[in-house]
């Protein structure tokens, strides 16, 4: 098992990351505590059960709540569910509040910590590739509006993190392909030895093997542990997570949130910002090349096909960061391993990139 550390302004946590490492010994600081575990109901019968006796075992006072893992359910009607249950049931303020499940119950979980009697500790149990590289690090927690997603939310960090490939094993191959987007992109920003061994490991990590994917996990959360760690609250290199993500965020809305999940429009997108990092940042053909060639093969070719109207999703970004109040500003990479952001860009450029050849 490895520990890495994240140390930030508010908080210095442990991530563990390992298999089978979900028992009382890596839980030992929160005995006798009040735990309320909210669990996602997708979650495999055999590893809830796990999940639930370790926890109702070390706990003084225990509860637990399943939920529906949605984009319509990350909202404020399930936020009050897990106030309500915290509430009815008198938690005091030195509660935990535990979370099983993807993204989005790491999300709302960490929200509602961020919240209830003014912010109490809560610890995040990953379950799906995605979230073990991105949503369970860095302490950003969230609910949807009915206007935008993650509109409403606080930087909040966890107290632990128990990171367990053993969750990833039920997972269907578009969720590891999923996954995989993200580790990609970390790599991109920060670490070109590291997309090298993803270049040289890419298929046995496709096909989920247990190894590989510990050392690709772990790996892409120290890069992201680093970032976190110099920029909390997201005022400079933070935003360097967010390669692709200009792109990706309106080309989830073009497909309605049905045709591309996040981790498919991320690639995409990231496919789109390399094109962009050569126009502005003259990224070097070889590196284009060898980018792209990584990216389509996480990618179905059904995928790697897709069309889009270059002006619609243009609009759509525009649209979303004045929603959010923010400038469109794009990451972009001068090498691999070497971001940085940039702004003031032409709409012809960015039309230019729209295109996945
Ligand atoms: N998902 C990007 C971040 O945590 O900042």
């Amino acid at each position: 098992m490895k520990e890495i550390k994240i140390n930030t302004e508010s908080r210095n946590y442990p991530v563990l990351v390992g298999t089978d490492i979900l028992n009382e010994n890596n839980l030992n600081e929160f005995s006798n505590k009040e735990i309320l575990l909210v669990i996602d109901s997708k979650i495999e019968e055999s590893l809830k059960k796990e999940a639930q006796i370790t926890l109702s075992n070390i706990s003084s006072k225990y509860s637990e709540l399943i939920l529906e893992a949605s984009e319509e359910n990350k909202s404020s009607t399930t936020l009050s569910i897990i106030h309500d249950v915290l509430i009815e049931q008198s938690y005091s303020r030195d509660c935990i509040l535990f979370a099983l499940g993807g993204g989005i119950i790491c999300d709302i979980t960490g929200f509602a910590a961020a919240t209830y009697l003014r912010g109490v500790d809560f610890v995040l149990i990953p379950s799906t590739l995605l979230s073990q590289v991105d949503a369970s690090v860095g302490g950003k927690t969230a609910i949807n509006h009915p206007k935008g997603k993650n509109m409403i939310g606080a930087f909040h960090q966890p107290s632990k993190v128990l990171t367990d490939t053993k969750l990833l094993k039920s997972l269907e191959k578009v969720q590891i392909r999923e996954g995989l987007a993200e580790i990609i992109k970390h790599a991109l920003i920060k670490d070109k030895t590291f997309f090298k061994w993803l270049e040289e490991n890419i298929e046995d990590l496709l096909e989920a093997n247990d190894e590989k994917l510990l050392e690709a996990i772990s790996k892409s959360i120290e890069i992201k542990a680093e970032v976190v760690s110099k920029d909390e609250t997201e005022q400079g290199i933070r935003k360097w997570l967010n390669f692709g993500h200009t792109f990706g965020h309106a080309i989830e809305v073009y497909g309605n949130y049905k045709r591309f999940s996040h981790g498919e429009a991320v690639a995409i997108g990231m496919l789109m910002a390399t094109n962009l990092s050569h126009k502005i940042l003259n990224l070097e053909k070889a590196e284009i090349d060898k980018i792209k060639c990584l990216i389509r093969s996480i990618l179905t070719d059904e995928l790697v096909k897709s069309e889009f109207q270059p002006i619609d999703l243009v609009k759509l970004m525009s649209a979303d960061k004045k929603k959010k109040g923010d400038n469109l500003n794009f990451i972009l990479l001068s090498s691999i391993g070497e971001a940085q952001i940039s702004s003031d860009i032409q709409e012809s450029d960015i039309i230019d990139s729209i295109k996945l050849t």
